[in-house]
């Protein structure tokens, strides 16, 4: 039995298909219910992206809407959150494992009453998609984290729903701000986002883009601080990045993740590659005589072994040789 828990939903399967090209519409969402997902994160809806259309909407029509701007701003960002509250109606309306809806926002207020709509609407859950990019030089590392905390103290204040963020890793101390998200009483935290990576096109001569997806490899930082914090904190960890296969995602519920959520693995295989997760991961159960995940969460997270400084300290190991 593979069932989970995650943020208080039921879910068949720990495994989630994360936002992102695979959860924007109601064709691909059903594919991931049908392949055996445990639940859907609906692609984002972006604050920023809206507002760059809502003001080019803005100065194009700008002759002829005098002072009546600020009312065209809001019918226009309307249009929008009603596109995304039509792909959560028919989501809900389609399947039945949980929906996740994702807001990426970088102000607070209309952010957090667009997702209290969100919940009205049926989501099941939402999903705070928080990406800071932390450029300014005069700006230090605890206004960056206030900032956080009290876009997050907002959003559990106003949603009455379970409530997740999904954050990157570039915080000066990730375990205080895990602990102090989790004080707020988020009910999930997804380590971690994989942002945008510029890169150089060398012969161009010029800055291009990253590979938007990612390496197989890059899953030890989210098993790192899911293994060093699920023991702390009372708020469900789900692991992402990096989550490729079954091995991958045992790894990640033995530190002690509820759920797991996978995009590129999906982009790469198909959705069938979630069917194969969840068989290794019962495979795998079968072998180490586990009948739930519940057995076995958490094993080998710092807190339930004796050895776990090396967590913190497997590089030193390695480079040491033992
Ligand atoms: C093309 C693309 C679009 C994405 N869009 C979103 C998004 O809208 N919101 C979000 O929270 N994450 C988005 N993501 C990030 C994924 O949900 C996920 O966090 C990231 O790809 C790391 O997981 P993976 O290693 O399984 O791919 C996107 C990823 C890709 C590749």
């Amino acid at each position: 039995m593979i069932s989970a828990k995650y943020m208080g939903l039921g879910l068949k399967s720990p495994v989630i298909v994360s936002s992102g090209p695979l959860t924007q519409n109601i064709v691909s969402l059903k594919k991931a219910e049908d392949a055996g997902a445990g639940a859907v994160v609906l692609k984002s809806i972006f604050e920023e992206q809206i507002e760059k259309d809502v003001s080019s909407e803005l100065e194009s029509n700008a002759e002829y809407l005098g002072h009546s701007e600020e009312s065209y701003a809001a019918f226009s960002r309307d249009r929008y959150i009603d596109r995304y509250m039509k792909l959560l109606t028919e989501a809900k309306k389609t399947l039945s494992i949980p929906v996740i809806a994702s807001v990426n926002a970088k102000t607070m207020d209309n952010w957090i009453e667009y997702a209290e709509r969100f919940v009205k609407c049926g989501a099941d859950g939402i999903e705070l998609n928080y990406y800071p990019i932390s450029s300014e030089s005069g700006v230090s590392g605890a206004e960056v984290d206030k900032k956080i905390l009290a876009f997050a103290s907002k959003a559990r204040a106003a949603i009455d729903g379970p409530l997740s963020i999904k954050i990157g890793y570039k915080y000066s101390s990730l375990a205080n701000i895990i602990s102090s998200l989790d004080k707020i009483g988020v009910d999930g935290i997804v380590l971690f986002n994989r942002f945008f990576r510029p890169d150089i096109d060398i012969e161009k001569i010029q800055i291009s883009a990253g590979s938007p997806v990612s390496e197989p490899s890059e899953y030890g930082e989210a098993l790192r601080w899911i293994g060093l914090m699920s023991g702390e904190v009372k708020a469900d960890l789900c692991g992402n990045t990096g989550i490729h296969n079954g091995e991958t995602a045992v790894k990640m519920l033995l530190s002690g993740a509820k759920a797991v959520e996978i995009c590129t693995a999906v982009i790469q295989k198909g959705f069938s590659v979630i069917g194969e997760i969840n068989s290794f991961i019962d495979d795998w159960m079968g072998r180490h005589g586990y009948s739930s995940l519940d057995d076995f969460i958490g094993l080998l997270s710092q807190e339930h072994i004796a050895d776990g400084w090396k967590w913190e300290r497997t590089q030193f190991l390695k480079t040491i040789g033992e």
